[in-house]
């Protein structure tokens, strides 16, 4: 156990699907999904969660923070389901007291539970001495959510399947961007319901992930001719997100304006970081209900 460090902490950032295209549907019902998945960077509060561990007997979970009420009960949450199920595969793992700063809006398209899933396997692993590439890391996460193996590195790749097949983890250049939430809720079977009534883009091939995306002008090229399929039936079923992305779109320097996940949070790419902080204050002034953050995104 690491005595100079304690309590354990770390951030749980918040994941935002770049594109997400809907591969096809499974007889189980369940959608294979292919999505370029970037999180948000910076030391800090950052735009992310917080999660610490103090060592203990005993596994437990105190939730706090700006959107805590959001997030339900404490002990359904996944940071002890994560916990839980590597409990199951390493009989003998030390845990302790969870204690989770919540601040990403909740059921909101941005991972933010599996995030917080994913940092409570790192904060094990760092405890009980668990190198980051254990399988028994990405069985517990794979067993926790669709979402959650991709949230263990936090690193930019491509998801695919139900989110269990990771592509490598890419360096991109760093995007300056604006998420901004319109604090509706939206239910994500909702949304794979309202699918099946909207036509898919998938006429289209997706473009080919090339090395070109380690580039500036090649990034940009790959997300301009990318979508995301959730973000029509998700519209007709939440028209603040048409607003929002109206919104975002409209802002000087926005580039690329798309819904993350299932929503209801958009996101604008932006020229420059300047850029992306003014319209955060705009939008701001314009919705103050709204959540509203600039964020870089790698
Ligand atoms: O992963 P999560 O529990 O949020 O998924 C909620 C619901 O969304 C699933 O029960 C399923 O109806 C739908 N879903 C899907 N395909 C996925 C992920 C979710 O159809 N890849």
């Amino acid at each position: 156990m690491d005595q100079t460090d304690l309590p354990l902490t770390t951030r749980a950032p918040a994941k935002v699907n770049l594109t997400l295209r809907v591969a096809g549907r499974r007889p189980d019902g369940y959608h294979e999904l292919d999505s370029l998945t970037a999180f948000t960077a910076g030391e800090g509060d950052g735009v992310a969660d917080g999660l610490s561990l103090l060592p203990g007997a005993s596994l437990s979970l105190t939730v706090t923070g700006d959107t805590a009420v959001e997030a339900g009960p404490d002990d359904d949450n996944l940071v002890l389901r994560a916990a839980r199920a590597l409990q199951q595969l390493c009989p003998g793992l030390q845990t302790g007291r969870f204690t989770l700063e919540k601040r990403l809006p909740v059921a909101a398209g941005l991972g933010g539970g599996s995030s917080d899933a994913a940092a409570a396997l790192r904060l094990l692993a760092r405890l009980n001495g668990l190198a980051a590439d254990d399988a028994r890391l990405r069985e517990a996460a794979a067993a926790t959510g669709a979402d959650v193996p991709v949230c263990l590195a936090a690193r930019a790749r491509v998801m695919a399947g139900l989110g269990e097949v990771l592509g490598p983890q890419l360096t991109l250049p760093a995007l300056p961007a604006l998420l901004v939430n319109p604090r509706v809720a939206v239910s994500t079977p909702a949304v794979f319901r309202a699918l099946a009534a909207s036509p898919l883009q998938a006429g289209s091939p997706p473009a080919m992930l090339t090395p070109d995306v380690a580039t500036e002008a090649g990034l940009r090229r790959y997300l301009l001719a990318g979508w995301n399929d959730l973000e029509a039936p998700a519209r007709s079923l939440c028209p603040e997100i048409s607003e929002a992305l109206e919104l975002v779109q409209r802002m000087s320097g926005c580039w690329l304006a798309r819904m993350s996940g299932s929503g209801a949070t958009v996101f604008g790419l932006f020229d420059d970081q300047a850029q992306a902080e003014v319209a955060a204050g705009r939008i701001h002034a314009t919705w103050p209900a709204w959540w509203a953050r600039p964020v870089m995104l790698a």
